[in-house]
């Protein structure tokens, strides 16, 4: 199973894989971070379908196409802001990848790239994200023989290192 897992240090907007995931917000309306690389890399189509989707609440995600990226798809997931961890945080992030799994079963989706989920403007603390972001991956690896590869795309070297570190903690 670890080997359809890998962390890679990138650019998510440049991975051809059926689903790009996107970290977005409760409106869908884009914004800066990853969220602003995959608006900026699509194109003015993606807002516009983002559009008729309404709201997204917290913990869960929304497909759409991936119009002018190399990946056929983005399915942005909206991750839980930091508020120190007394309110349900760990189990709303949780909650997003499984919804990308869930909508990647349903559109029978066989590859994706996430980026790390609420680490960034939303300041849910890395070092306890990637142990739940990993966790379910290989939950959803194993489940499901049809999915042939999970990248996490890490923007930073120091990103990249707190994800290999959890992914070798026993
Ligand atoms: N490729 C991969 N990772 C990226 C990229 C990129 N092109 N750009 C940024 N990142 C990384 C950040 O370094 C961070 O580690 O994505 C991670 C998630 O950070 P954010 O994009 O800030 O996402 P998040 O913390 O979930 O906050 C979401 O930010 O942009 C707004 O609309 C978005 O309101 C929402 C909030």
């Amino acid at each position: 199973m670890t080997e359809r897992l890998e962390l890679i240090q990138g650019d998510i907007t440049r991975f051809a894989v059926d689903a790009v995931v996107n970290a977005a917000n409760s409106a869908l309306s884009g914004g800066g971070g990853v969220d602003g690389a995959i608006h900026r890399a699509a194109g003015p189509e993606l807002v516009a379908e983002c559009r008729t989707l309404g709201r997204c609440p917290t913990g869960e995600a929304r497909i759409t196409k991936g119009y002018r990226l190399p990946a056929a798809h983005v399915i942005h997931a909206v991750g839980p802001v930091w508020w120190g961890g007394d309110r349900g945080e760990d189990a709303l992030l949780a909650s997003c990848y499984r919804s990308v799994f869930a909508l990647m079963e349903q559109h029978g989706l066989r590859t994706v790239a996430f980026p790390s989920i609420s680490t960034g403007s939303y300041s849910f603390p890395i070092e306890r994200a990637a142990p739940i972001a990993l966790r379910e991956m290989r939950e959803a690896l194993a489940r499901r023989p049809e999915l042939e590869r999970v990248t996490v795309v890490l923007f930073s070297a120091r990103d990249l290192k707190v994800y290999q570190e959890a992914l070798s903690a026993p």
